[in-house]
């Protein structure tokens, strides 16, 4: 699958470096085409594409950018007609609170800006360390996955899968109001509450 991200930074490169040895094809979009950055992915094999390609490029592309600069990076990623696009980001402030929710989520306000692509939301309640390696000993550790398309959220659950992730479908793209959120308890348990960003959650069944 041909993967491009829009965003080479810990969320990015996690991703990307799982997909690749999963066997995909994966490029990064970058602000700064030549920079040191890109000269820095080059190297490492990865291609590049300039934000205007990335959707001709693409399969499926990740939106993995800040919240302040996530609402113009998919601007110039449109229209995404038909292309997955999966929804990294965390709408949160300088102060990693949620900048919106409630009744409304990132999530939306992306689609809301490509209506004809196919957004799903994920890869946004864990730490980039968990994407970079998944593998815990108690189990798998899970992956919420939120979208309107059937089709598109089955294979964002296959790129999960492929991290080792035990991808969970949990519903329509409005559930990003309750997976923010979950990014945060996240981040406060990592940082604020001291337990280091070496944990993950879980779901147990019986
Ligand atoms: N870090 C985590 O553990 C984690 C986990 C889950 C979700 N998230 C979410 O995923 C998104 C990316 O997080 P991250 O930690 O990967 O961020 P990061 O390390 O700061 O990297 C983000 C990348 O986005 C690109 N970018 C594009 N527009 C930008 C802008 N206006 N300002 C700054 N950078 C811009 C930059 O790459 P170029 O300079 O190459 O363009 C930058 O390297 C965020 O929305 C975050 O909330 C983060």
């Amino acid at each position: 699958m041909n993967i491009v991200i829009a965003g080479a930074g810990h969320v990015g490169r996690a991703l990307a470096g799982g997909w690749r040895e999963a066997g995909h094809s994966v490029s990064f979009v970058t602000r700064e085409a030549d920079g040191a950055k890109a000269a820095e992915l080059k190297n490492e094999g990865f291609g590049l594409v300039p934000l205007s390609a990335a959707a001709a490029a693409a399969d499926v592309v990740v939106l993995a950018v800040p919240w302040s600069g996530a609402e113009v990076t998919v601007e110039a990623l449109r229209p995404l007609a038909g292309k997955i696009l999966i929804d990294a980001t965390n709408p949160l402030t300088a102060n990693l609170e949620l900048a919106l929710g409630f009744d409304y989520s990132g999530g939306e306000v992306v689609a809301r800006i490509v209506p004809r692509a196919r957004v799903v939301k994920a890869f946004n309640t864990t730490g980039a360390g968990n994407m970079a390696n998944s593998h815990y000993p108690g189990g798998k550790l899970m992956m919420p996955v939120a979208g309107d398309d059937a089709e598109a959220k089955k294979t964002v659950m296959a790129l999960a899968a492929d991290l080792g992730f035990e991808p969970v479908d949990v519903g329509p793209l409005a559930m990003s109001r309750h997976l923010e959120p979950m990014a945060v308890a996240w981040i406060k348990l990592a940082y604020a509450q001291g337990m280091g960003p070496e944990f993950g959650f879980a779901i147990l069944k019986r």
